[in-house]
Protein backbone atom coordinates (compact mmCIF):
# COMPACT_ATOMS: atom_id res chain seq x y z
CA UNK A 1 0.00 0.00 0.00
CA UNK A 2 1.46 3.19 -1.00
CA UNK A 3 2.07 5.98 1.92
CA UNK A 4 0.12 8.57 2.11
CA UNK A 5 1.85 12.62 1.86
CA UNK A 6 2.33 14.43 4.69
CA UNK A 7 -0.63 16.48 4.96
CA UNK A 8 1.33 19.75 4.59
CA UNK A 9 3.23 18.81 1.16
CA UNK A 10 -0.60 18.32 -0.33
CA UNK A 11 -1.60 21.42 -1.95
CA UNK A 12 -4.00 20.26 -5.27
CA UNK A 13 -7.23 22.08 -4.94
CA UNK A 14 -10.25 19.54 -4.84
CA UNK A 15 -13.86 19.74 -6.99
CA UNK A 16 -16.73 19.04 -4.29
CA UNK A 17 -20.03 17.91 -5.69
CA UNK A 18 -22.66 16.90 -2.73
CA UNK A 19 -25.56 14.68 -3.27
CA UNK A 20 -28.26 14.83 -0.58
CA UNK A 21 -29.11 17.98 1.88
CA UNK A 22 -29.65 17.01 5.14
CA UNK A 23 -28.89 16.43 8.70
CA UNK A 24 -25.29 14.69 8.11
CA UNK A 25 -24.54 16.34 5.01
CA UNK A 26 -24.86 19.15 6.91
CA UNK A 27 -23.19 18.56 9.05
CA UNK A 28 -20.12 16.70 6.98
CA UNK A 29 -20.18 19.54 4.51
CA UNK A 30 -19.35 21.93 7.48
CA UNK A 31 -16.53 20.05 8.11
CA UNK A 32 -15.61 20.19 4.36
CA UNK A 33 -15.65 23.92 4.29
CA UNK A 34 -12.98 23.95 6.75
CA UNK A 35 -10.80 21.44 4.58
CA UNK A 36 -7.22 23.52 2.90
CA UNK A 37 -7.52 22.40 -0.56
CA UNK A 38 -11.42 21.41 -0.73
CA UNK A 39 -13.40 23.45 -2.91
CA UNK A 40 -17.11 22.86 -3.04
CA UNK A 41 -18.53 23.36 -6.22
CA UNK A 42 -22.14 22.28 -6.57
CA UNK A 43 -25.09 20.11 -4.54
CA UNK A 44 -27.53 18.11 -5.80
CA UNK A 45 -31.27 17.33 -4.26
CA UNK A 46 -34.40 16.13 -5.16
CA UNK A 47 -35.45 19.50 -4.39
CA UNK A 48 -34.01 21.92 -6.59
CA UNK A 49 -34.71 25.10 -3.87
CA UNK A 50 -33.01 22.70 -1.29
CA UNK A 51 -30.07 22.45 -3.46
CA UNK A 52 -29.45 26.13 -4.11
CA UNK A 53 -30.23 27.14 -0.58
CA UNK A 54 -27.60 24.43 0.78
CA UNK A 55 -24.88 25.92 -1.81
CA UNK A 56 -25.44 29.51 -1.02
CA UNK A 57 -24.95 28.18 2.81
CA UNK A 58 -21.61 26.85 2.02
CA UNK A 59 -20.46 29.23 -0.61
CA UNK A 60 -21.17 26.64 -3.63
CA UNK A 61 -21.38 28.55 -6.76
CA UNK A 62 -24.07 26.63 -8.60
CA UNK A 63 -26.11 23.28 -7.86
CA UNK A 64 -27.76 21.14 -9.95
CA UNK A 65 -31.08 20.46 -11.02
CA UNK A 66 -30.67 16.63 -11.37
CA UNK A 67 -27.77 14.03 -11.08
CA UNK A 68 -26.70 13.65 -14.11
CA UNK A 69 -26.22 17.45 -14.58
CA UNK A 70 -23.88 16.97 -11.31
CA UNK A 71 -21.91 14.13 -12.62
CA UNK A 72 -21.48 15.82 -16.12
CA UNK A 73 -19.64 19.04 -14.51
CA UNK A 74 -16.11 18.67 -15.41
CA UNK A 75 -15.23 20.80 -12.46
CA UNK A 76 -15.91 18.11 -10.20
CA UNK A 77 -13.41 15.85 -9.12
CA UNK A 78 -15.20 14.37 -6.05
CA UNK A 79 -18.43 12.95 -5.13
CA UNK A 80 -19.73 12.97 -1.42
CA UNK A 81 -23.03 10.81 -1.42
CA UNK A 82 -25.17 11.50 1.81
CA UNK A 83 -28.65 10.04 0.66
CA UNK A 84 -30.16 6.87 2.35
CA UNK A 85 -28.29 3.76 1.70
CA UNK A 86 -30.21 1.66 -0.45
CA UNK A 87 -29.24 4.38 -3.02
CA UNK A 88 -25.73 4.18 -2.27
CA UNK A 89 -24.98 1.19 -4.44
CA UNK A 90 -26.43 2.67 -7.88
CA UNK A 91 -25.14 6.34 -7.26
CA UNK A 92 -21.80 5.70 -6.50
CA UNK A 93 -21.80 3.14 -9.48
CA UNK A 94 -23.01 6.26 -11.63
CA UNK A 95 -20.59 8.37 -10.07
CA UNK A 96 -17.33 6.16 -11.17
CA UNK A 97 -18.90 5.18 -14.72
CA UNK A 98 -18.60 9.47 -15.01
CA UNK A 99 -15.16 9.93 -13.92
CA UNK A 100 -15.55 11.00 -10.52
CA UNK A 101 -13.47 10.10 -6.99
CA UNK A 102 -16.67 9.29 -4.30
CA UNK A 103 -17.01 9.49 -0.53
CA UNK A 104 -19.97 7.34 0.49
CA UNK A 105 -21.66 7.73 3.74
CA UNK A 106 -21.67 4.64 5.95
CA UNK A 107 -22.66 1.90 5.22
CA UNK A 108 -21.39 2.23 1.55
CA UNK A 109 -24.14 -0.09 -0.03
CA UNK A 110 -26.30 -3.04 1.53
CA UNK A 111 -24.11 -6.21 0.91
CA UNK A 112 -20.51 -7.09 0.29
CA UNK A 113 -21.55 -8.40 -3.21
CA UNK A 114 -22.11 -4.51 -4.08
CA UNK A 115 -19.69 -3.50 -1.87
CA UNK A 116 -16.81 -5.69 -3.85
CA UNK A 117 -18.68 -4.20 -7.30
CA UNK A 118 -17.90 -0.70 -6.42
CA UNK A 119 -14.51 -1.09 -5.79
CA UNK A 120 -13.56 -3.45 -8.38
CA UNK A 121 -15.14 -0.59 -10.94
CA UNK A 122 -13.07 2.35 -8.83
CA UNK A 123 -10.11 -0.22 -9.50
CA UNK A 124 -10.81 -0.41 -12.94
CA UNK A 125 -11.34 3.34 -13.44
CA UNK A 126 -8.45 4.63 -11.41
CA UNK A 127 -10.59 6.07 -8.81
CA UNK A 128 -10.45 6.60 -5.46
CA UNK A 129 -13.45 5.09 -3.57
CA UNK A 130 -14.09 5.38 0.62
CA UNK A 131 -17.17 4.32 2.66
CA UNK A 132 -17.25 7.69 5.22
CA UNK A 133 -16.32 5.63 8.07
CA UNK A 134 -15.07 8.44 9.66
CA UNK A 135 -14.82 6.18 13.17
CA UNK A 136 -11.20 4.97 11.95
CA UNK A 137 -9.93 8.22 11.28
CA UNK A 138 -10.62 9.79 15.03
CA UNK A 139 -7.83 10.72 17.07
CA UNK A 140 -9.12 8.27 19.66
CA UNK A 141 -8.95 5.46 16.94
CA UNK A 142 -5.37 5.95 16.09
CA UNK A 143 -4.52 6.04 20.19
CA UNK A 144 -6.43 3.26 20.89
CA UNK A 145 -4.76 1.39 17.95
CA UNK A 146 -1.10 3.00 19.18
CA UNK A 147 -1.85 1.72 22.93
CA UNK A 148 -3.25 -2.33 21.63
CA UNK A 149 0.03 -2.18 19.39
CA UNK A 150 2.38 -0.83 22.26
CA UNK A 151 0.62 -3.53 24.84
CA UNK A 152 -0.69 -1.20 27.24
CA UNK A 153 -3.61 -4.14 27.92
CA UNK A 154 -1.20 -6.66 26.88
CA UNK A 155 -2.92 -9.46 24.52
CA UNK A 156 -6.25 -8.24 23.54
CA UNK A 157 -9.32 -11.21 24.23
CA UNK A 158 -12.41 -9.50 24.31
CA UNK A 159 -14.73 -6.30 22.93
CA UNK A 160 -17.75 -4.88 23.66
CA UNK A 161 -19.48 -2.25 21.80
CA UNK A 162 -23.28 -1.51 21.03
CA UNK A 163 -25.30 1.27 19.45
CA UNK A 164 -28.59 1.36 20.70
CA UNK A 165 -31.41 4.08 20.78
CA UNK A 166 -35.07 4.28 20.41
CA UNK A 167 -35.29 6.65 17.39
CA UNK A 168 -38.61 8.41 17.21
CA UNK A 169 -41.13 6.86 14.44
CA UNK A 170 -41.20 9.47 12.37
CA UNK A 171 -41.34 7.21 9.46
CA UNK A 172 -37.87 8.63 8.39
CA UNK A 173 -35.63 6.75 5.73
CA UNK A 174 -34.53 4.33 8.86
CA UNK A 175 -37.81 2.92 9.29
CA UNK A 176 -37.96 2.35 5.38
CA UNK A 177 -36.68 -1.16 4.06
CA UNK A 178 -36.37 0.51 0.20
CA UNK A 179 -34.42 3.31 2.07
CA UNK A 180 -32.43 3.20 5.17
CA UNK A 181 -33.71 0.16 6.96
CA UNK A 182 -31.81 -2.17 8.45
CA UNK A 183 -30.18 -1.05 12.57
CA UNK A 184 -26.97 -3.43 11.81
CA UNK A 185 -26.27 -1.68 8.36
CA UNK A 186 -27.27 1.69 10.06
CA UNK A 187 -25.65 1.35 13.47
CA UNK A 188 -24.32 -2.04 13.71
CA UNK A 189 -21.33 -1.10 11.24
CA UNK A 190 -19.81 0.62 14.20
CA UNK A 191 -19.59 -2.05 16.32
CA UNK A 192 -18.71 -4.44 13.66
CA UNK A 193 -15.90 -2.06 12.24
CA UNK A 194 -14.55 -1.91 15.54
CA UNK A 195 -14.10 -5.56 16.07
CA UNK A 196 -12.66 -6.10 12.72
CA UNK A 197 -10.13 -3.26 13.86
CA UNK A 198 -8.68 -4.58 17.23
CA UNK A 199 -9.54 -8.60 15.58
CA UNK A 200 -10.34 -8.72 11.69
CA UNK A 201 -12.94 -11.19 10.15
CA UNK A 202 -14.33 -13.51 12.82
CA UNK A 203 -14.03 -17.04 12.56
CA UNK A 204 -17.67 -17.03 13.90
CA UNK A 205 -20.73 -15.82 14.14
CA UNK A 206 -24.11 -16.07 16.35
CA UNK A 207 -26.85 -13.41 16.36
CA UNK A 208 -30.26 -12.96 16.94
CA UNK A 209 -32.58 -10.15 16.60
CA UNK A 210 -36.03 -8.72 15.80
CA UNK A 211 -37.29 -8.53 12.36
CA UNK A 212 -40.30 -6.93 11.46
CA UNK A 213 -42.95 -8.46 8.85
CA UNK A 214 -41.28 -6.88 6.02
CA UNK A 215 -37.72 -8.01 6.56
CA UNK A 216 -36.75 -4.52 8.15
CA UNK A 217 -34.01 -6.02 11.11
CA UNK A 218 -35.12 -3.32 14.48
CA UNK A 219 -32.15 -5.06 17.07
CA UNK A 220 -29.75 -7.42 16.95
CA UNK A 221 -27.56 -8.65 19.66
CA UNK A 222 -24.30 -10.96 17.94
CA UNK A 223 -21.19 -12.44 19.52
CA UNK A 224 -18.73 -12.33 17.01
CA UNK A 225 -15.68 -15.47 17.81
CA UNK A 226 -11.83 -15.27 16.89
CA UNK A 227 -9.60 -18.51 17.49
CA UNK A 228 -8.18 -19.29 21.05
CA UNK A 229 -11.68 -17.85 23.02
CA UNK A 230 -11.01 -14.31 21.91
CA UNK A 231 -14.70 -12.93 21.25
CA UNK A 232 -16.48 -9.31 20.42
CA UNK A 233 -19.99 -9.03 22.11
CA UNK A 234 -21.87 -6.34 20.33
CA UNK A 235 -25.56 -4.87 19.76
CA UNK A 236 -27.82 -2.30 17.64
CA UNK A 237 -30.92 -1.33 18.23
CA UNK A 238 -33.56 1.37 17.14
CA UNK A 239 -35.86 0.23 19.66
CA UNK A 240 -34.43 0.84 22.66
CA UNK A 241 -31.17 2.08 24.43
CA UNK A 242 -28.15 -0.01 24.29
CA UNK A 243 -24.92 1.25 26.47
CA UNK A 244 -22.98 3.19 23.55
CA UNK A 245 -19.61 2.67 25.52
CA UNK A 246 -17.37 0.35 24.02
CA UNK A 247 -14.31 -1.32 25.51
CA UNK A 248 -11.12 -3.39 24.53
CA UNK A 249 -9.83 -5.81 27.27
CA UNK A 250 -6.77 -7.89 27.48
CA UNK A 251 -4.51 -9.72 29.74
CA UNK A 252 -3.04 -6.59 31.40
CA UNK A 253 -6.06 -4.57 31.32
CA UNK A 254 -8.96 -2.69 29.39
CA UNK A 255 -9.71 0.66 27.45
CA UNK A 256 -13.10 2.23 28.15
CA UNK A 257 -13.96 4.19 24.83
CA UNK A 258 -16.84 6.58 26.87
CA UNK A 259 -20.64 6.78 24.72
CA UNK A 260 -20.76 7.16 22.06
CA UNK A 261 -17.76 4.86 21.59
CA UNK A 262 -17.56 6.11 17.79
CA UNK A 263 -17.50 9.41 18.05
CA UNK A 264 -15.18 9.52 21.23
CA UNK A 265 -12.98 12.06 22.59
CA UNK A 266 -11.83 10.14 25.09
CA UNK A 267 -10.09 7.09 26.23
CA UNK A 268 -10.36 5.65 30.04
CA UNK A 269 -7.36 3.45 30.21
CA UNK A 270 -7.68 0.65 33.04
CA UNK A 271 -3.72 -0.31 32.93
CA UNK A 272 -0.75 -0.22 34.87
CA UNK A 273 -1.08 -0.71 38.45
CA UNK A 274 -3.81 -3.10 40.35
CA UNK A 275 -4.77 0.05 41.96
CA UNK A 276 -4.77 2.07 38.48
CA UNK A 277 -6.60 -1.17 36.54
CA UNK A 278 -9.10 -1.31 39.18
CA UNK A 279 -9.51 2.01 41.16
CA UNK A 280 -7.77 4.47 39.50
CA UNK A 281 -7.60 4.00 35.60
CA UNK A 282 -5.99 7.18 33.54
CA UNK A 283 -8.61 9.63 31.06
CA UNK A 284 -6.69 10.49 27.93
CA UNK A 285 -8.58 13.33 26.45
CA UNK A 286 -7.94 14.16 22.81
CA UNK A 287 -9.50 17.15 20.54
CA UNK A 288 -12.49 16.97 18.12
CA UNK A 289 -11.60 18.68 14.54
CA UNK A 290 -15.30 20.73 14.00
CA UNK A 291 -18.20 18.17 13.79
CA UNK A 292 -15.62 15.30 13.95
CA UNK A 293 -15.10 14.51 10.38
CA UNK A 294 -12.01 17.25 9.51
CA UNK A 295 -9.73 13.77 9.80
CA UNK A 296 -11.63 11.59 7.55
CA UNK A 297 -11.90 14.55 4.68
CA UNK A 298 -8.20 15.44 5.17
CA UNK A 299 -7.36 11.65 4.70
CA UNK A 300 -9.94 11.42 1.22
CA UNK A 301 -7.82 14.47 0.18
CA UNK A 302 -4.84 13.54 1.08
CA UNK A 303 -5.41 10.11 -0.68
CA UNK A 304 -6.47 11.07 -3.91
CA UNK A 305 -3.81 13.86 -4.38
CA UNK A 306 -1.70 10.55 -3.60
CA UNK A 307 -3.12 9.07 -6.75
CA UNK A 308 -4.73 6.34 -4.35
CA UNK A 309 -7.52 4.14 -5.45
CA UNK A 310 -8.49 2.87 -1.50
CA UNK A 311 -7.71 5.03 2.05
CA UNK A 312 -4.53 2.70 3.83
CA UNK A 313 -7.07 3.59 7.00
CA UNK A 314 -10.31 2.02 5.33
CA UNK A 315 -9.51 -0.10 2.45
CA UNK A 316 -11.75 -2.23 0.18
CA UNK A 317 -10.36 -5.29 1.82
CA UNK A 318 -11.49 -3.96 5.09
CA UNK A 319 -14.57 -2.39 4.22
CA UNK A 320 -15.78 -5.88 2.26
CA UNK A 321 -14.52 -7.92 5.42
CA UNK A 322 -17.01 -5.64 7.21
CA UNK A 323 -19.56 -6.24 4.92
CA UNK A 324 -19.19 -10.10 4.87
CA UNK A 325 -19.85 -10.17 8.94
CA UNK A 326 -22.38 -7.96 8.65
CA UNK A 327 -24.45 -10.23 5.94
CA UNK A 328 -23.74 -13.04 8.10
CA UNK A 329 -25.36 -11.56 11.05
CA UNK A 330 -28.45 -10.28 9.14
CA UNK A 331 -28.57 -14.08 7.57
CA UNK A 332 -28.79 -15.31 11.36
CA UNK A 333 -31.02 -13.05 12.53
CA UNK A 334 -33.61 -13.61 9.42
CA UNK A 335 -33.58 -9.68 7.99
CA UNK A 336 -34.34 -9.22 5.03
CA UNK A 337 -31.42 -9.80 2.32
CA UNK A 338 -31.29 -7.34 0.08
CA UNK A 339 -30.07 -7.87 -3.82
CA UNK A 340 -28.40 -5.60 -6.31
CA UNK A 341 -32.29 -5.59 -8.22
CA UNK A 342 -34.28 -4.76 -5.19
CA UNK A 343 -32.22 -1.94 -3.72
CA UNK A 344 -32.28 -0.02 -7.27
CA UNK A 345 -34.61 2.91 -6.50
N1 LIG B 1 -21.38 9.57 9.40
C1 LIG B 1 -22.33 9.82 10.28
O1 LIG B 1 -22.09 10.34 11.37
C2 LIG B 1 -23.74 9.51 9.92
C3 LIG B 1 -24.77 9.91 10.76
C4 LIG B 1 -26.08 9.67 10.36
C5 LIG B 1 -26.32 9.03 9.16
N2 LIG B 1 -25.29 8.62 8.38
C6 LIG B 1 -25.53 7.92 7.10
O2 LIG B 1 -25.80 8.93 6.13
C7 LIG B 1 -26.73 8.42 5.17
C8 LIG B 1 -27.91 9.39 5.12
O3 LIG B 1 -28.52 9.38 6.38
P1 LIG B 1 -29.60 10.47 6.77
O4 LIG B 1 -30.06 10.16 8.13
O5 LIG B 1 -29.05 11.83 6.46
O6 LIG B 1 -30.76 10.07 5.73
P2 LIG B 1 -32.06 10.88 5.27
O7 LIG B 1 -32.18 12.09 6.15
O8 LIG B 1 -33.19 9.96 5.16
O9 LIG B 1 -31.65 11.30 3.79
C9 LIG B 1 -30.56 12.15 3.53
C10 LIG B 1 -30.85 12.97 2.29
O10 LIG B 1 -30.89 12.11 1.16
C11 LIG B 1 -31.83 12.63 0.23
N3 LIG B 1 -32.81 11.56 -0.04
C12 LIG B 1 -33.81 11.12 0.73
N4 LIG B 1 -34.46 10.09 0.16
C13 LIG B 1 -33.83 9.86 -1.02
C14 LIG B 1 -34.02 8.94 -2.05
N5 LIG B 1 -34.99 8.01 -1.99
N6 LIG B 1 -33.19 9.00 -3.12
C15 LIG B 1 -32.21 9.92 -3.18
N7 LIG B 1 -31.99 10.85 -2.21
C16 LIG B 1 -32.78 10.80 -1.14
C17 LIG B 1 -32.51 13.82 0.90
O11 LIG B 1 -31.84 14.98 0.44
P3 LIG B 1 -32.57 15.87 -0.66
O12 LIG B 1 -33.93 16.15 -0.09
O13 LIG B 1 -31.66 17.02 -0.73
O14 LIG B 1 -32.63 15.05 -1.92
C18 LIG B 1 -32.21 13.64 2.35
O15 LIG B 1 -32.13 14.83 3.08
C19 LIG B 1 -27.10 7.01 5.62
O16 LIG B 1 -26.34 6.09 4.91
C20 LIG B 1 -26.73 7.00 7.10
O17 LIG B 1 -26.38 5.72 7.58
C21 LIG B 1 -24.01 8.86 8.73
Amino acid sequence: MTTLQSPDTVQATLGWGIVGTGRISTSVVADLTQCAGAEILSVHSRDASKAAAFAEQFGAPRSADSYDELLADTGIDVVYIATPFATHHEMTRQALLAGKHVLVEKPMAMTANEVEDLFQLAAERNLFLMEGMWMKFNPAFNRLQEEIAAGSIGEPRSLRAMFGMPFPQDGGSRWDVKRSGSTLLDQGIYPVTLAHMVFGAPESVHAAGTVRSDGLDLAGHFTLEYSDGRFAQCAASTLEFADLAGSVSGTKGWMVLPGPFWATTSLRMHTGSWQNIIHAPEAIDLDREGNGYIPMLRGVSDAIAAGLTEHPVHTAADTVAVFRTLDKIRAAIGAGTPTLESNKQ
